[in-house]
């Protein structure tokens, strides 16, 4: 043989040896590239619709889709956000979509009264009962978030979380830096502000673009006045809002408006987390996603920041739940089956919650996995009042959620107390009286 051949067959080895050799290491080399391509025509994809692309959510969102793409590698997620508004914006979009006929795979919503309202009496989803039947999840989730996805014997959506609202959170820094302790009543968080504006510090940071971080301060201020069983008997009418404590708690709300960041209407949620993570205000008042958004900025939990229930709502856990439902005629439903099993699983639930800040609505969840935080929250869940969160949907339809919104719009620009609580009761009547 002469040379020129042995060198050609030497390199024709060579390059053998080293495709066997990649392909031994990474078996799903040949699978990506042919996935890659197929792509171009691509029909097996699932479009997963959510409002998820803040930190700490956004995070936990991708973890779920690299674990479903572990046991579907050949489907192509279609990663469908839209950005701000707690899912008021969100709502809108797929509200469109769903008229035009053209349904995400499976969508993002919360669960309570107005997930039952919009989307379940209007014969939109598939019910998916048999999901919790197949996968024997019936006794394995909080009766809490199942009842609030019933309809008529039927469950319509999958609960990823439950978040926990009526909380406070704060820059450790600050607090120490002037050493401060953790307020235990209204009136004690009123002076901790005091003391903090005294001292030339912003003390409640509010990032209200979007408007309902306000609305959700005025949650909280409800629960922390009236108490968690009267909290609830304000949407069945056995409490009434032209009342006296009402009154308290609306101009609580002005007094801690005038406490917060004077660009407050231009930022986002996370945007005004941020302010407290930079130490431009002291704390913040909204649900514990704040706690994943801290943690994907790099914080540690109770060195860099804090939390406390919200001073006078201690013993009550104001909640709320993400969840994930089927539209009918879902375009590719059994990619769609499979995402909803993996979101029902332990251990879906245990790798997504963490990241996020929210504890599993699984009652057998692996409290291992969990931060002290979480491991508290869920604590709270299970020894607290439950009460569910309106601004996020868990008590009462969007409809009312919206009077209530506006209500408190032009409370904030005519502070007028008297006229405020009296168009809540009227919202209140109409409301009730339509049930
Ligand atoms: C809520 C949702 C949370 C969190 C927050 C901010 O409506 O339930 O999961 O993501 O919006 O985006």
């Amino acid at each position: 043989m002469n040379k020129a051949i042995i060198i050609t067959l030497g390199a024709i080895l060579i390059i053998l040896f080293i495709f066997l050799f990649l392909v031994l290491n990474n078996p799903g080399i040949l699978l990506q590239n042919r996935i890659k391509s197929v792509n171009y025509v691509n029909h097996n994809t699932l479009e997963i619709f959510s409002w998820w692309t803040a930190g700490g959510e956004a995070e936990g969102l991708r973890e779920l889709y690299r674990l479903y793409n572990l046991s579907n590698p050949g489907v192509e997620i279609v990663n469908a956000t839209v950005v701000g508004g707690a899912g008021t914006n969100a709502q809108a979009v797929l509200n469109t979509r769903m008229e035009g006929n053209s349904p995400p795979d499976s969508f993002q919503v919360h669960a309570g009264p107005d997930f039952v309202e919009t989307w379940v009496k209007q014969g939109l989803l598939e019910p998916i009962t048999f999901l919790y039947e197949n996968n024997g999840w019936i006794d394995k989730f909080s009766p809490d978030v199942i009842e609030r996805l019933s309809y008529e014997g039927e469950i319509y959506a999958v609960p990823l979380n439950i978040h926990r609202g009526n909380l406070v959170w704060f820059n450790t820094s600050i607090f120490r830096k002037y050493k401060l302790t953790i307020p235990e009543t209204p009136e004690e968080f009123f002076s901790t502000m005091e003391i903090l504006a005294n001292y030339g510090i912003t003390p409640l940071a509010l990032g209200d673009k979007n408007i309902w971080p306000t609305i959700r301060l005025f949650e909280n201020i409800l629960i922390a006045r009236l108490g968690g069983e009267n909290y609830k008997g304000l949407w069945t009418g056995t409490i009434h809002w032209n009342s006296e404590p009402i009154k308290t708690v609306l101009m609580d709300l002005l007094n801690m408006l005038e406490y917060t960041n004077s660009d407050h209407s231009a930022l986002t949620w996370d945007e005004a987390v941020q302010y407290v993570i930079d130490g431009k205000c002291a704390m913040i008042s909204i649900g514990d996603f704040a706690e994943g958004y801290f943690r994907a900025e790099g914080l540690t939990p109770e060195e860099d920041f804090g939390w406390f229930t919200f001073p006078g709502s201690q013993g009550v856990f104001s909640m709320f739940s993400d969840t994930f439902a089927l539209p009918k005629d879902a375009e590719h439903r059994e990619n769609a089956i499979q995402w909803l099993e993996l979101l029902g699983s332990k251990r879906g639930q245990d790798v997504f919650n963490p990241i996020k800040g929210s504890i599993s609505p699984r009652i057998d969840s692996d409290i291992r996995y969990y931060n002290n935080y979480l491991k508290l929250a869920r604590e709270d869940f299970s020894s607290n009042f439950i009460v569910g969160s309106f601004i996020q949907n868990a008590e009462i339809t969007a409809k009312w959620k919206k009077q209530i919104t506006e209500i408190i719009l032009k409370l904030i620009i005519d502070r007028d107390v008297p006229r405020a609580a009296q168009s809540l009761q009227a919202a209140a009547n109409k409301q009730i009286n339509s049930e």
